[in-house]
């Protein structure tokens, strides 16, 4: 299986703060935004990532990832010119997922929670299409799942004025490949992008269209405005200095899957060492 990180669009909620930067590089926290959801790419044990991004902004994020050898995984990059929704990653990326799967999660979705690694394998191994949902407050900003009572999934809207239930669709879809010929035949919204919930009802229509529940035990966070980012990172921060371990921390997902090795991890950690981030890398070391 592939995976895509989708890190496009202007941000411009965020402005000013993202008039020069892309808004999946801000910090939250102690790390830039964008390696949250690729922690749950690593989660997932997707090695081969695409970074999509825009036209001004791609460099920054080869500069910050590289090639994925430091960390055992392999990134390419690919441009989107125009922000033209979330399905056109598949018909940019359709050279770089070739025939297989593809995991596609936007670059400022941030999971948290002890089981996210088995809602993630179990994902995996769905046939068609597997997407989630959050219960949250509000759901209008959200694509929003109604289920019935044996949870068949009843409709999907996106960002609908009276939201069926409560039940809002995260920002990470599990798809087969046939995803790339369905993003073709999407046609663009009253907001002119083509949706991801047309990928989804197509996959609802042929009756191959999983959901599962992301419950109580994951957080899901939101950093669409400036207090949510706050938000988010008090949250990265306060169970990270209570517990000692790291939400998100690239190179300890790398290591503990065994996608690099002991001396690999201590070369990065002593790169880093003048910081807590690269200390903490050094004392996972001591664990062993
Ligand atoms: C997108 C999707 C929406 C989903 C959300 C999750 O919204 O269109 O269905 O619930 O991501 O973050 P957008 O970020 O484009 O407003």
């Amino acid at each position: 299986m592939k995976g895509i990180i989708l890190a496009g669009g202007k941000g411009t909620r965020l402005y000013p703060m993202t008039k020069s930067v892309s808004k999946q590089l801000l910090p939250l926290y102690d790390k830039p935004m964008i390696y949250y959801p690729l922690s749950v790419l690593l989660l997932a044990e997707i090695k081969e990532i695409l970074i999509i991004s825009t036209p001004n902004d791609i460099n920054d994020y080869k500069k910050l990832l590289g090639d994925g050898s430091n960390i055992g995984v392999k990134f390419t990059y690919a441009i989107q010119e125009k922000p033209k929704g979330l399905a056109d990653a598949f018909i940019i990326g359709e050279k770089f997922i070739g025939k297989d799967d593809v995991c596609l999660i936007l670059g400022d979705n941030i999971f948290y929670g002890s089981n996210l690694s088995e809602i993630l394998a179990n994902a995996k191994k769905n046939k068609g299409a597997t997407i989630f949902a959050c219960t949250v407050k509000d759901p209008k900003s959200f694509g929003v799942i109604e289920l019935d009572k044996d949870r068949n999934i009843v409709s999907i809207e996106e960002k609908p004025q009276n939201p069926k239930s409560n039940l809002a669709i995260p920002g990470l879809y599990f798809y087969d490949n046939t995803v790339i010929e369905k993003a073709k035949h999407v046609k663009p919204s009253p907001r002119g992008e083509i949706e991801i919930t047309a990928i989804n009802e197509a996959y609802l229509k042929e009756n191959n269209l999983n959901v599962s529940m992301m419950g109580r035990g994951i957080a899901w966070l939101d950093t669409g405005t400036p207090q949510n980012l706050l938000k988010a990172a008090e949250f990265v921060e306060a169970i990270q200095s209570r517990q000692g371990y790291y939400i998100s921390c690239i190179e300890e997902i790398a290591w503990r899957k065994k996608f690099i090795t002991n001396e690999k991890l201590k070369e990065i950690g002593e790169q880093l060492k003048m910081t807590d981030y690269g200390k903490y890398l050094l004392s996972l070391l001591e664990e062993e």
